[in-house]
């Protein structure tokens, strides 16, 4: 990223060179001014994950903080909290054993027609070490290919499907899927490989677990193409790191970032509560690949 921008209302300290900030000094549980939403909107586009520290929020609270990024974009496989649909609780007990919630690099709901612009997690108990969130940026991803490979892959599709994830969430224990969500996740949805981004329109690499097979291939041929496009996208110098605070809400671009969350904290309890955004359609990038 260029040089870190200065906003008013908070101050900002950056995750790291690639991505991402820590947002200090901002209180989102008191009335959020028209200036306040812009800077936070406009600090978002340029680190893509921001974790706003010290925030005391009940979920009528976090609604409304959710509500400055856009309305709910729905989730059909888990279950929601009573009266609040929009959010999902996940819990880790001390003693559960078994895969970690989000445990793998992955994008949330990439199979729907327009995947979710936006997800946010707000902490309510945290492991006193351990369990952070790692994210990485997809546009670093393209960027840094090599204009050969870029030229290959531009014009690509990639088919989605949620069937695997929910396989996967449907086996954890630390939140509840909804059994019609076998049948919602069996569609498959087409987005272009390397989309532009709704908002900045600037390309990224559209790659995560959910990407089945590319469009026109075999998923045998498919696979060390996906493969390799995901070992690109989680090099180091593309991630940052998050480490978790009780009170920490943050909130992701989910459809140019990859995260990924660390379950190293056998024998502690973690709460976090799940919300994600709608977002739009993707546009295909007109490229010039050589550029
Ligand atoms: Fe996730």
């Amino acid at each position: 990223m260029e040089t870190s921008p200065k906003f008013r209302g908070f101050q900002v300290v950056p995750l790291s060179g690639s991505l991402g900030a820590e947002i200090i000094g901002a209180d989102l549980s008191a009335e959020i001014t028209p200036e306040l939403a812009r800077d936070i909107a406009a600090a978002f586009r340029h680190f893509h994950i921001l974790c706003f520290r010290d925030q005391a929020l009940d979920l009528d609270t976090y609604r409304k903080v959710a509500r400055l990024f856009g309305p709910f974009s729905g989730n059909p496989i888990h279950v929601a909290l009573p009266g609040y649909p929009e959010f999902v609780r996940v819990v880790k007990e001390p003693q559960q054993d078994g895969p970690t919630f989000g445990g793998n690099w992955h994008t949330d709901l990439s199979w729907f027609e327009a995947p979710p612009k936006a997800t946010m997690l707000y902490a309510e108990e945290v492991p006193p070490y351990g369990g952070d969130t790692m994210f990485a940026n997809l546009h670093l991803a393209w960027e840094r290919l090599s204009p050969t490979l870029r030229g290959m892959v531009a014009g690509l599709t990639g088919v989605h499907s949620g069937y695997g994830a929910y396989g996967v969430n449907a086996a954890l224990k630390s939140v509840k899927v909804v059994d019609e969500g076998w049948e919602v996740s069996r569609a498959e949805v087409e987005h272009p490989l390397v989309p532009r981004h709704p908002e900045t329109g600037r390309e990224f690499l559209f790659v995560n677990p959910n990407v089945v097979r590319i469009k026109g291939m075999t998923e045998a041929e498919s696979r060390p193409l996906l493969d390799m496009l995901m070992q690109a996208a989680t090099r180091m110098d593309t991630t940052c790191r998050l480490a978790w605070r009780a009170g920490s809400l943050a909130v992701w671009d989910n459809r140019c970032l990859l995260h990924h969350a660390i379950g190293d904290y056998p024998n502690f309890r973690r709460v976090m509560v799940r919300t994600t955004i709608a977002g739009d359609r993707l546009p295909a990038a007109k490229i010039n690949a050589a550029a």
